[in-house]
């Protein structure tokens, strides 16, 4: 009787578990057959109504059931989940032959081609590049470079500044670069500092709100006009070649004394007078001077013992000669036609 039900059992379980499709049902089987509330157990619970000779008999053919069960739950187990995997094998094969999806290359921009050249050139000589913020405090951008409450370009009108009290602006030039590098550097110092300036002008094809500028300043002791122009006469050379002319003219900065503007000769007519030039024969470059002992002095560096030298100039303008661009609007519009060119 018991014997015959442990058959039946027998038959139906391991018909049902190769039959299981899914390791969830699985589970559900192991406890329907084997679970303590399972069908083995119910009829194990009729052990006491038999005789003390068959007792050990059953007991051996349900241990053989029970583990007979459990190897079939195995088995079935390893089944799935190698049909799961070989499945889930097939679905994230990678064809390494597949043609790849075409990537873009972008290229630099013309005017950081040149920002790269000039930066290679001042490394060459062992000035250092330095790095500050564009939103400036006034008192950086303006009053510790000498130029008074009363300045022009102070005014509203020319100057992006932020909140009503003036404090703080876009810087409209990098010279405030000189004396943040004075406030935290040791002299000596060499540096150059490139980066956006701002002011308040109409766009047009000489004109942006936003352009570039780097500053470039040299502070030690014995430093004079003869180093200045030394330098920025072979940083010329190395950029438009050797032999290439070059003037100073007296100019007016508040922060440098004595300050001048420096010209190249036209490299498009020599001289005579063409478009390029505006018919000057000259073409200005940056602004430049003698750092203003009270610039100095405002920075903790005594004019007595120490001196140097400062410039400015418009990285634009330089790249629109170089690569004989004509409207500064085309530097900016970032239109991929235009940069493809260069
Ligand atoms: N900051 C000046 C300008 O924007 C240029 C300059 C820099 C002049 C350093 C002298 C020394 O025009």
């Amino acid at each position: 009787m018991m014997k015959d039900m442990m058959q039946q059992l027998r038959d139906t379980a391991i018909s049902a578990i190769l039959k299981a499709e899914n390791v969830e049902s699985l589970e559900a089987m192991r406890i329907k057959y084997l679970g303590k509330k399972g069908e083995l157990t119910a009829i194990l619970k009729q052990m006491g109504s038999l005789s003390p000779e068959e007792r050990p008999v059953m007991g051996q053919i349900a241990n053989k059931l029970r583990s007979d069960i459990e190897e079939a739950l195995d088995q079935r187990r390893k089944d799935l989940e190698a049909v799961r995997m070989a499945l889930k094998l097939e679905s994230e094969t990678v064809d390494v032959t597949m043609p790849g999806k075409d990537v873009r290359e972008g290229h630099k921009h013309p005017m950081y081609n040149v920002l790269d050249q000039i930066k290679d050139i001042f490394i060459g000589m062992g000035f250092e590049i330095v790095d500050g913020p564009e939103v400036e405090l006034s008192k950086y951008n303006f009053t510790m470079l000498n130029i008074d409450e009363s300045h022009p370009s102070r005014e509203w009108t020319d100057t992006f500044y932020f909140k009503d009290d003036s404090s703080i602006c876009l810087r409209t030039q990098t010279s405030p670069m000189q004396v943040r590098t004075m406030l935290t550097r040791d002299v000596p110092i060499r540096m150059i500092a490139p980066g956006r300036v701002y002011r308040k002008d109409e766009v047009d094809a000489t004109h942006s709100p936003m352009f570039h500028q780097i500053e470039g300043m040299v502070i030690d002791k014995g430093i004079t006009m003869a180093d200045l122009k030394a330098t920025l006469n072979l940083v010329v050379e190395k950029l438009y070649g050797e032999g290439t002319v070059t003037r100073f003219r007296p100019h007016h900065f508040p922060f440098t004394e004595p300050s001048c503007e420096m010209d190249i000769r036209c490299h498009k007519c020599g001289g005579k007078g063409c478009p390029t030039c505006k018919g000057e024969g000259w073409i200005e470059i940056l602004g430049a001077g003698m750092v203003h002992p009270k610039v100095l002095a405002g920075c903790g560096i005594d004019p007595d013992v120490y001196s140097g030298w400062a410039f400015g100039m418009g990285l634009e303008r330089l790249a629109m000669g170089e690569y004989k661009i004509t409207d500064l609007r085309l530097i900016f519009e970032n239109d991929v036609r235009f940069l493809e060119q260069f």
